[in-house]
């Protein structure tokens, strides 16, 4: 570990200067003292320009991508790896041979073989890699976390969870975008989605890991036998249904100002055009954005359930729900001492302790998260970045802060319920060997 100067504030260079790690490296702006952004990397000139705007960053600690900054030698004491999902590994590797600690956004690798490839080159190097799992940092999942800790509700039986993605989104990132099909992205619904809340239920059963998992899922909704039969091709252009089906891109999109903005005018600096006539060309013509949400080439599921046995015993279940009216997670624990669920959306925890009395069997206390400041992931964005100030400074960091090795069970079980859905959901077994514990 390097001798730390307080006094100055943790040097960070954005590798991928998209919408992910321009939001962490935003933190520079509001803590100085804290972090400043020395460098970027970036195959997109436009990327690498308005990052170098945003941040001062000489021209010289400019470059065309994450391997052309790994062939200089290092000038800062961490990476922000935010590419996209199938990039991770092939933009980490070079990074951390060249000795550079790295935030690396989730999922950190998109095959098992990968992970562990990118698990063995971290611990070869000696680099700390810690893994943007920002719901951890949430106050809601944070606060489960320390009651459990705490033991409140004994040995955990069941852990059930449920994600309902709505359907603008659904339509948005996993039909017409970027997460839409396996070839672009390399990564499932489940990975793209969900890994984060897998990512949950592996944590709160902290060393009871998960060994064996089954799934089911598929897409049975966005699918061209679906469409009506007057849809068109693309919402503005030529269908008649433009104004009453609720996947309408205008409906979605220019009806409702500053919805998916980033995604949609991704063209445009991720910024909506001033001009209506503009908007309705791309829309009517080369933006993805604008087809029938019957009629892309999405191959994804639209749904899909998740059981996973744990090594005492303990089952833990989550549902993806793609299509739902509003977006929203929940979670149900069951221990041998009470119970712990809420919902994240109204930022309620029900905690009951088994207590009997005449006149009841449990007390109940209520935990309300909702007047703390909730942007960003439930406040996870921001409290992720105080964590990774601590971890590159090799100050404690808290109970949410994930390493590589911690991020494994969770990344596998995807893996493997995955590879189970794929075989019509036979069981698959959850092979962690000495990852986890070595390193
Ligand atoms: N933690 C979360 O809650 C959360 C939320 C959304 C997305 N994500 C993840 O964040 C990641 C980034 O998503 P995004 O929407 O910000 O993507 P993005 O497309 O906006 O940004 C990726 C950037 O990487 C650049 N890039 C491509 N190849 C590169 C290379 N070789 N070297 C350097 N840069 C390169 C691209 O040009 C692009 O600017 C994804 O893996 C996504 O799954 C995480």
């Amino acid at each position: 570990m390097q001798k730390w100067d307080k006094n100055r504030p943790v040097t960070a260079v954005i590798v991928g200067c998209g919408h992910r790690s321009m939001i962490y490296a935003s933190y520079a702006k509001e803590h100085p003292d804290q972090l400043k952004i020395v460098g970027a990397a970036d195959p997109s000139e436009k990327a690498l320009r308005q990052a170098a705007e945003e941040y001062d960053i000489k021209s010289e600690r400019l470059f065309a991508s994450a391997q052309a900054l790994a062939a200089v030698p290092p000038f800062a004491d961490v990476v922000i790896n935010g590419t996209m999902d199938q990039q991770h590994v092939q933009t980490s590797l070079p990074l951390l041979r060249a000795g550079y600690d790295m935030l690396l956004e989730k999922p950190f690798a998109v095959t098992a073989d990968e992970a562990r490839e990118l698990l063995d080159c971290a611990r070869q190097n000696g680099n700390r890699v810690m893994v943007c799992h920002v719901l951890r940092y949430a106050h809601f999942y944070q606060a489960i976390k320390k009651r459990l800790l705490a033991g409140e509700i004994g040995k955990i039986i069941t852990i059930v969870s449920n994600e309902y993605v709505s359907y603008d989104h659904m339509v948005t990132s996993y039909v017409r975008g970027k997460w839409a099909k396996f070839e672009n992205c390399h990564s499932s619904m489940l990975l793209a989605k969900c890994s984060h809340d897998i990512d949950i239920l592996t944590w709160l059963l902290g060393t009871d890991h998960p060994r064996s998992v089954c799934s089911f899922g598929s897409r049975s909704l966005f699918r061209a036998e679906n469409a009506p039969k007057e849809a068109g091709s693309r919402c503005t252009l030529d269908c008649p249904l433009v104004d009453r089906c609720p996947y309408s891109a205008k409906r979605i999109y220019l009806d409702r100002p500053g919805a998916w903005d980033g995604y949609v005018w991704k063209d445009f600096g991720c910024k909506r055009p001033d001009s209506m006539a503009v908007m309705l060309e791309s829309l009517s013509t080369d933006n993805p954005y604008g087809r029938c949400v019957f009629r892309c080439d999405n191959d994804v599921v639209d749904r899909q359930s998740v059981l996973i046995e744990f090594q005492s015993g303990a089952i833990g279940s989550h549902n993806m729900i793609g299509g739902a009216a509003g977006g929203g997670r929940t979670i149900h624990i069951t221990g041998t001492a009470g119970e712990i669920y809420g919902s994240f959306e109204q930022q309620k925890l029900h905690i009951k302790h088994i207590h009997p009395t005449p006149d009841s069997l449990f007390d109940e206390e209520v935990l309300d998260f909702s007047d703390e400041d909730l942007s960003g992931h439930g406040g996870g964005d921001a409290r992720l970045m105080e964590d990774l100030i601590r971890f590159v400074r090799g100050e404690e960091t808290s109970v949410s802060c994930t390493g590589l090795a911690d991020s494994m069970p969770g990344h596998m079980t995807v893996f493997m319920a995955d590879k189970s859905r794929l075989a019509g959901g036979a069981p698959q077994k959850i092979a962690l060997g000495d990852a986890i514990n070595t390193y």
